[in-house]
């Protein structure tokens, strides 16, 4: 698993605090926010995006992911997911993650920047499917 250096740690913590101030949560009033490393170092922020069509919600985790593959990026070794209560990421934002890095650390933290919990995903997604299934 990657090793953070305390500053590296705190600061994607941050990010991902930062932007769930920017999560478009009219309905259900919970923020949420990521930030995803790509294996250069460079860092994709995400937040929640409501609509008032419920299904068409984008979780953060999602928004920071597809913000970094649009850019080029497919390796990923670290998110810091935040919330107001350490929620964890949903099934489908560890499915879309999985595709791209099953061994990516998910670092689970509140908007106060207390963590909560920190896993590989793939414990998070036990035998999870992945490409390599379909040769
Ligand atoms: N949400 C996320 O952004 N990420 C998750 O992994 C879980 C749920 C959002 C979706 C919705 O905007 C709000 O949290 C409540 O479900």
């Amino acid at each position: 698993m990657t090793t953070l250096a305390p500053t590296e740690f705190t600061s994607l913590i941050q990010a991902a605090i930062a932007t769930a101030k920017h999560a478009y949560v009219p309905y259900s009033n919970y923020q949420v926010g990521a930030a995803l490393r790509a294996l250069d170092g460079s860092v994709y922020t995400g937040c929640n995006v409501e609509n008032a069509a419920y299904p068409s919600c984008i979780c953060a985790e999602r928004t920071a992911l597809v913000k970094a593959v649009s850019e080029g990026h497919r390796q990923f070794d670290v998110i810091a997911v935040v919330t107001r209560n350490g929620g964890s990421p949903c099934g489908t934002c560890r499915q879309m993650l999985f595709e791209f890095a099953p061994d990516l650390q998910v670092i689970i933290a509140d908007l106060e920047g207390q963590v909560h919990a920190q896993h590989a995903l793939h414990e998070l997604l036990l035998l999870g499917f992945g490409p390599s299934k379909l040769g």
